[in-house]
């Protein structure tokens, strides 16, 4: 049966009442407004936290309390191999193998580490491509690797805009773009998900571009993971790297996540900057020369796991787990959409919605572009106990996250923007 959208209360009610993963919004703890849960629209920036961390933290502490050292081996979930505890289902939100995908460091490190590793430049092909507008630290990391070969970035990065005064960025623009490169080309790099307009890009068919002019390609997936299904081995990417604070509820520098397919990660010959926790697990503890990397991307570790930092991915995966990635997209469709419409039916503010209108373009957020008057919408939503999410210059993000947040979420978000004279 087709969903009819009414902006009505009793419509968001019996969207509600529909929705049989409701329940998973018990499993977070919310910020309080007036003694109330705030309506949270900010998971795309922060994560809530699962209820199930502290529980989890203190296990940990009550470990380290019993076994002392003891505890890489006698802990509950041994230290000494805490990070193969997140591969399973790490590997099933990004549709990776168990081996491709490992948590370590925090996301510009791993982009800057995978960058080491596939950004090789050579005479004739040492050009990065990128989209135009990518987030701060992904431009930051672009250009001092570029820099750090030797090369100038306005020379060495392309980067691909908006034609024609629109706010998204065509497909079919980065594709070209990556053809017209053609051997200048050593790495493709973008934004899964564009942290500023929302927009999804066509992973497969750049990576395949990409791979026509013997570039790699890499994607950042802060904004995508978590949030979108994703099939990174069967598209054949090369690598990615993502954060876990966002989609992923664990917490403010949560521990990062990397992937690189197995064509690569069992390759002696691309290099990787070597730590003990990438070495063999069979010969770490024998303290000798030569580093022996293990399988895969866990060979990317550097350093001992840091478990403490990894409690709440933990918490937060097992519910993942428990939903599942592809519900929680059909969820998401329709708790978007319905927001989506909402929106569409206020007419009194200026703003226009800047995330592609085509569902399978977007993940969850919205990104509402001011006229003006944005900061002051955004405060009074603030001041309504709404938690939504402010860009410079003038965009209102709004994520509405099918794990924790209900169509009265979306309903009381319109209603409040609806009283705003
Ligand atoms: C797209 C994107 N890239 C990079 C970062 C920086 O992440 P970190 O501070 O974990 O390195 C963020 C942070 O929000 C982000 O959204």
């Amino acid at each position: 049966m087709p969903i009819v959208f009414e902006a009505t209360p009793e419509c968001a009610r019996d969207l509600d009442q529909m929705d049989f993963l409701f329940s998973f919004r018990e499993r977070f703890l919310f910020p309080q407004h007036n003694g109330e849960d705030v309506r949270y629209f900010c998971g795309n920036s922060l994560g809530l936290q699962p209820k199930s961390v502290s529980y989890l933290m203190d296990k940990e502490l009550g470990d380290w309390a019993r076994h002392g050292v003891e505890g890489h081996f006698k802990a509950g979930y041994p230290w000494f191999s805490y990070h193969h505890f997140f591969e399973e289902r790490l590997a099933k939100l990004v549709g990776a193998e168990k081996e491709e995908v490992v948590a370590m460091n925090t996301l510009t490190v791993n982009l800057h580490m995978l960058l080491l590793s596939f950004y090789r430049p050579a005479v004739k092909r040492y050009k990065i491509l990128m989209e135009a507008g990518a987030f701060p630290s992904d431009q930051y990391a672009v250009e001092t690797q570029v820099r750090m070969h030797g090369y100038e970035p306005d020379d060495a990065i392309i980067e691909i805009a908006p034609k024609n005064g629109d706010n998204l960025i065509a497909d079919e623009d980065i594709i070209n773009a990556i053809k017209e490169a053609g051997e200048s080309l050593a790495v493709v790099m973008i934004g899964g998900v564009n942290y500023y307009t929302g927009q999804f890009f066509d992973l497969e068919g750049i990576t395949k571009a990409a791979h026509s002019v013997g570039a790699y390609a890499g994607f950042d997936l802060a904004h995508t993971v978590g949030n979108i299904p994703l099939k990174l081995h069967e598209w054949d990417v090369d690598f990615a790297c993502w954060c876990s604070y966002k989609y992923l509820n664990s917490g403010p520098g949560g521990v990062g996540g990397a992937f690189v397919h197995e064509r690569l990660g069992n390759d002696p010959k691309i290099f990787r900057l070597a730590g003990w926790w990438g070495n063999d697990e069979k010969t770490r503890f024998k303290m000798q020369k030569g580093f022996v990397p293990q399988r895969g991307a866990a060979s990317w570790q550097m350093s001992n796991a840091p478990v403490f930092n990894m409690v709440a991915h933990n918490a937060s995966l097992d519910i993942f787990d428990k939903a599942g990635i592809q519900p929680l997209r059909e969820k998401s469709l329709k708790l978007t959409g319905y927001m989506e419409f909402l929106l569409k039916n206020i007419t009194h503010l200026p703003f226009e919605i800047i995330t592609p209108a085509d569902p399978a373009k977007r993940g969850c957020q919205l990104s509402m572009l001011f006229g003006d008057r944005g900061r002051e919408v955004f405060d009074a939503l603030t001041k309504n106990g709404i938690i939504a999410d402010w860009r410079e210059p003038n965009v209102i993000r709004i994520a509405p996250v099918p794990l924790y947040n209900t169509f009265e979420d979306c309903y009381k978000l319109y209603e409040t923007l609806m009283n705003i004279k």
